[in-house]
């Protein structure tokens, strides 16, 4: 059994030749399987003679990419030839790598502690109506645009990205957005909030209606089932949804209500609805590097989509959706709340959005701003183990929800 991972033996050698004849006894065996035996039902008799038929040879002419043996230097992000089901070798480790660091990462909404939260928000003095406006935005504008991200990747970007191991990393990302969409309901359940009104704020409230329906235009173009890349539209049309979606809406639009929600974290108040958001902040910049990588990466493999006119469309959107997201922050912060006010979110949003130009190659587009929370970066780059508020809980259980000691 162990013989498969060393040093290949040449064909006459004894091994092979053991080998060879366990490979003959084997299939004699797995013919003999297949045979029509007295006990069988009508059923299971049915289902052996359907495989009698298949083909494989059809069957592996349904593989996405050439079938033979992958070959590192022929891989690529977009347009691969290669078969897609071989992971490795690796070429691109760095995709490798975020993999590995999401699922070191695991956590689920249910190990954070709500009760404070719960007391606070049911309480009448727990907290101002400006800091009760910024908490059901929040969670209304998260609780459905980690599903528009989830639905953008596994219904459009999936397909068209032609890696193994950035398809890994996208799965796990895809899985991380359940789990964040799963966070909102249970902080919205949790905090017995009305659910009607929060998932339908992206439909009902403006300056959220305006940030989902700005990402949307982006997953129409590319989810269509006969979309294809490989024209010179089609590439700069993927390119496109992928600056929206990890530079704009992960990159730009959760970080005016992460920000406002981990300011009132570090308050001591929603310390658990805080606590959610500071592992899905961490998750999310793993996603825009993810992305920001992906997008470099195609740029360098077909320099003659990143042309001027790309360019400032990718500027204009990234702008664009600064400045929707300078709105939302008006929006939800008509006052001075929790140290923070919507002039200084707006230097923030800059100082993010010139992050995000640099990030793909592009010009700072706001000169003289500077990061008035510097605190942000250092959640981001938190470590599990070094959770502020620790109430995490150590271990996984399996087949049940995690209790409280
Ligand atoms: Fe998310
Ligand atoms: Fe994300």
């Amino acid at each position: 059994m162990s013989n498969r991972n060393h040093t290949p033996t040449r064909a006459n050698s004894p091994a092979a030749t053991s080998r060879q004849g366990l490979d003959t006894a084997g299939q004699v065996a797995a013919q003999h399987a297949r045979q029509i035996d007295s006990a069988d039902s009508a059923a299971v008799i049915r289902a052996k003679k359907a495989l009698n038929i298949l083909d494989v040879a059809q069957g592996l002419a349904e593989l996405e990419g050439a079938a033979a043996r992958v070959a590192v230097d022929e891989k690529r992000i977009i347009n691969c030839r290669a078969d897609l089901n071989q992971l490795v070798p690796l070429r691109y480790d760095w995709a490798w790598q975020k993999y590995l660091d999401g699922c070191a990462n695991h956590w689920m909404p249910q190990e954070i502690n709500m009760t404070a939260d719960i007391a606070l928000w049911k309480s009448a003095e727990g907290l101002s109506e400006d800091e009760r406006r910024i908490v059901m935005r929040s969670l209304g504008f998260f609780a459905t645009a980690d599903s528009l991200v989830a639905n953008n990747l596994a219904l459009a970007v999936y397909r068209l990205i032609t890696n193994p191991e950035c398809r890994q990393y996208i799965l796990r990302q895809a899985f991380e957005e359940a789990v964040h969409t799963h966070t909102y309901q249970y902080c919205i359940e949790s905090l017995g909030m009305d659910e009607g009104e929060i998932f339908n704020m992206y439909r009902e409230v403006p300056t959220v209606a305006k940030k989902a329906a700005w990402g949307l235009r982006y997953t129409r173009a590319i989810s269509d089932p006969n979309f294809r890349t490989g024209s010179l539209a089609s590439d700069k049309e993927l390119l496109r949804n992928l600056i929206a979606y990890y530079c704009v809406l992960e990159g730009i639009f959760f970080y005016c209500g992460f920000t406002q929600i981990l300011s009132m974290g570090r308050r001591n108040k929603m310390s658990g609805v805080a606590e959610q958001f500071q592992y899905i902040l961490r998750d999310e910049s793993m996603h825009l590097n993810f992305g920001i990588d992906v997008i470099n990466q195609i740029k360098i493999e077909n320099p003659h989509l990143w042309d001027l006119a790309l360019q400032e469309e990718a500027t204009q959107m990234i702008l664009q959706g600064t400045q929707l997201e300078i709105e939302y922050a008006r929006d939800t912060m008509p006052h001075g709340v929790l140290g923070m006010n919507a002039a200084m979110m707006e230097d923030y949003l800059k100082f993010i959005a010139n992050r995000r130009l640099t990030q793909i190659g592009l010009k700072a587009q706001y000169p003289r701003v500077e990061n008035p929370f510097p605190w942000m970066s250092e959640i981001m780059d938190l470590k599990k183990e070094k959770n502020f508020f620790e109430t995490r809980v150590i271990e996984y259980q399996t087949g049940g929800a995690l209790s409280w000691d």
